[in-house]
C-alpha cells in the first residue's frame, strides 16, 4: 500500500527553523526494526517493512525543513552475517520503495545517491538505485543518500588503496597529501560532512558508520525504535542541534 507522500504544494509549507540553523547534512542509523517486530510477535521482516514507512515520513519532513543531505544507513557490510532470507528482504526494499515513491521524489526535486560498495549488491537492488540516481541527477533539492553495503573501515581501506595507486602513478606526492585530498577518495567525496547524527533504537555506538566523516558531527541518540520514530522526534533532534555550540576544537 502506498502511504501518502506529499504534493508539491505541501512540500512548500513553511519551514520550522531558519535555514541557517538547520543541520545541512543529517545521517541516521535506523536501528530497532527487529525489536519492534519482536515486541508485536511479528517476523523481523515486518519491522523492516514498517521501517520503510518511517523513511517516507522522515524524507518528507527533511524536504519541508530544507535539509540538504539525508544519509540513511540501510545495509552495512556487517549485515551480510544475518540469515539469508532477512538479507534478501532488506535488499528488496530499495527497489520496492523506489518503484512506489520515485515519481513523488522527482516531483519534489529530490536527488538519489548511494554510498557503499554497491557493485556487490544483487543486480535488482543496484539497478533500482542506479536508475534512480540517473533519473534524479539534475535535481538540486534534498540529496537522499542511501548507505548500502557500506562499512567505514572498508571505505577507508579502499580509499587508501586507490590513493596509493595514484601516488605511485605520480599524480601527487605523499608530502602533498592532506585531509581534503584523502576525503576525495571516500564514497562521500564532494559531500558536506554530516552536521548531525541520529541513532534510534537505544544503542550508543557508531557501528562502522562514517567514521572519518563524523569527526566533528553532533550526536543525538534516542531509545525510540526506528519504526516508531516520527516527525516529532526528528524535530526534537533538530531543536537540540540548534542549541549546541560547535567549536571544532577552538574556543
Ligand atoms: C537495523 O535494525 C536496521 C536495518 C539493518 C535495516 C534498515 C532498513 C530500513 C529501515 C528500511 C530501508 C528503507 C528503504 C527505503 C530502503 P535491526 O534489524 O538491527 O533492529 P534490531 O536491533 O531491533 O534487531
Amino acid at each position: 500500500m502506498k502511504l501518502p507522500f506529499f504534493t508539491k504544494k505541501q512540500a512548500e509549507v513553511s519551514v520550522f527553523y531558519p535555514n541557517d540553523t538547520i543541520p545541512e547534512h543529517i545521517a541516521i542509523i535506523m536501528d530497532g526494526n527487529g525489536r519492534w517486530a519482536k515486541q508485536r510477535g511479528m517476523p523481523r521482516a515486518a519491522g523492516h517493512k514498517e521501517g520503510v514507512s518511517t523513511v517516507v515520513k522522515i524524507v518528507k519532513t527533511a524536504v519541508k525543513c530544507k535539509v540538504k543531505v539525508l544519509t540513511l544507513y540501510t545495509f552495512s557490510t556487517e549485515n551480510w552475517k544475518r540469515p539469508k532470507p532477512e538479507i534478501e528482504f532488506i535488499l528488496r526494499l530499495p527497489k520496492d520503495f523506489l518503484s512506489i515513491y520515485l515519481p513523488d521524489l522527482i516531483a519534489n526535486n529530490v536527488r538519489i545517491e548511494a554510498v557503499g560498495d554497491i557493485g556487490k549488491l544483487p543486480a535488482h537492488t543496484r539497478e533500482a538505485i542506479e536508475d534512480a540516481m540517473e533519473r534524479t541527477r539534475s535535481n538540486d533539492g534534498l540529496l537522499l543518500n542511501f548507505a548500502l553495503n557500506y562499512g567505514s573501515r572498508d571505505e577507508i581501506l579502499n580509499a587508501m588503496k586507490e590513493m596509493f595507486l595514484d601516488i605511485n602513478k605520480g599524480e601527487f606526492s605523499l608530502e602533498e597529501l592532506d585531509e581534503q585530498k584523502f576525503s576525495n577518495y571516500l564514497y562521500t567525496a564532494g559531500m558536506k560532512e554530516p552536521d548531525l547524527l541520529i541513532r534510534t533504537g537505544g544503542e550508543i555506538r557508531l557501528s562502522n558508520f562514517l567514521l572519518w566523516q563524523l569527526a566533528y558531527t553532533e550526536f543525538w541518540f534516542t531509545d525510540v525504535l526506528w519504526p516508531d520514530f516520527s516527525e516529532k522526534e526528528f524535530l526534537q533532534a533538530l531543536e537540540e542541534f540548534c542549541k549546541r555550540k560547535r567549536r571544532y576544537g577552538g574556543l
